[in-house]
């Protein structure tokens, strides 16, 4: 089985994060979302992928991903260009796929327990396509399935007003060739402008294709918010780092608690808290006087001296120094820097980029 993988898309709702790269690489628990997504492919035996990247700096994930060796698995690369939905995407992949069955996993979706399960379950059976289902709060926001008598999959909107039921398309879909390129060739755009994969599924059902399902019983999560990373860093911190591992440098006077995972080169210094579950990237410096509180992911080569942090995610090359007050509930973007200044006339000083959240 081969897979695709969807990294496209602007993360409009994520920005300033995603003014610089796509939302994808946002990282969440030591890793980019999409790193998750690729590491659960090779882990169900799918090793063989097409990125398909969007216009957003898709060097970035190039030179993050490169051939793919270092993860034991073998990535193409595919330019989408202009975004024209998931199906047209998916179309892009149709030579890479040749004839061979395929999963398309959406870069940004998490789904904790992995999909090893359903791929067997896929390659098991005979049928045409496999989505994967979730009872939500808010279908409105997904595409959504309907049902007959029967417990059949009969119908499947994009974001429906008025949804047919709870269960929402989770962004992991399973193919088997040549049909749903077939479909896709003659599809039209939907209101939003997109050739939409659910519509594109909706054509094998309406051809009598065999379209089969699964329910996601686990948790599952597309990061597509500020809301979503800190409930998928959250979640991933409980669920993926079962024990504390602590590989740096640790003074005197420290105390380190719970599930912490603390990576190479890192130093935590003198009269610190560290609280876990909570992830320290490789060669950051953390303390003296820090806490880092529980469900705080911290990234590479950040300086975190006299401050108190928790249930937040901060990216690489941060440094946050002697800020007063408890940093809570916050993503902090790479490079980004907030310390206490000691200039006269006193007073919070700002250089905020487009759509920052600042509350103090
Ligand atoms: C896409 C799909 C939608 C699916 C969702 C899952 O939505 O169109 O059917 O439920 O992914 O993440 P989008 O992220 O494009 O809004």
């Amino acid at each position: 089985m081969k897979g695709v993988l969807l990294h496209g898309g602007f993360g409009t709702r994520l920005r300033p994060l995603t003014h610089t790269g796509p939302k994808q690489m946002i990282r969440v628990a030591g890793k980019p979302v999409s790193q998750w997504a690729l590491e659960d492919l090779r882990d169900s035996g799918v090793r063989e992928i097409a990125i398909i990247l969007g216009e957003l700096a898709p060097e970035r994930v190039v030179e993050f991903y490169g051939d793919g060796r270092w993860l034991a698995m073998k990535l193409t690369y595919i330019y989408q260009g202009y975004p024209y939905g998931l199906a047209h995407a998916v179309y892009l992949a149709r030579d890479f796929v040749g004839d061979d069955p395929f999963v398309v996993y959406l870069g940004d979706n998490i789904l904790v327990e992995g999909i090893s399960g359903y791929v067997k379950r896929f390659l098991d059976g005979d049928a045409d396509a496999m989505i994967l289902l979730t009872e939500v709060p808010e279908p409105q926001r997904f595409g959504v399935a309907e049902f007959d008598e029967e417990g059949r999959l009969k119908r499947l909107v994009e974001k429906p007003k008025v949804p047919p039921s709870n269960y929402a398309l989770v962004g992991v879909y399973f193919f088997r060739p040549p049909h749903i390129f077939k479909v896709i060739e003659g599809l039209k755009p939907s209101w939003r402008g997109e050739l939409e994969i659910t519509d594109a599924i909706q054509g094998l059902i309406d051809r009598g294709l065999k379209v089969d399902y699964a329910i996601v019983e686990g948790w599952w999560k597309d990061t597509g918010t500020p809301e979503d990373i800190l409930e998928a860093n959250r979640l991933l911190l409980d669920y993926k780092y079962r024990e504390a591992v602590v590989k740096s440098e640790v003074e005197d006077d420290v105390s380190i608690e719970g599930r912490v995972y603390i990576d190479d080169g890192a130093v935590i210094k003198a009269g610190s808290v560290v609280r876990g579950p909570t992830y320290i990237g490789k060669n950051t410096v953390v303390g003296p006087n820090t806490y880092i509180g529980p469900y705080t992911s911290v990234g590479n080569n950040c300086r975190i001296v006299n401050v108190e942090i928790e249930n937040s995610v901060v990216m690489d090359n941060v440094v946050l120094k002697d800020v007063g007050e408890r940093i809570i509930d916050s993503l902090i973007g790479s490079g980004a820097k907030i310390t206490h200044g000691e200039d006269k006339p006193r007073g919070v000083r700002f250089i905020v980029g487009e759509q920052t959240v600042v509350k103090l």
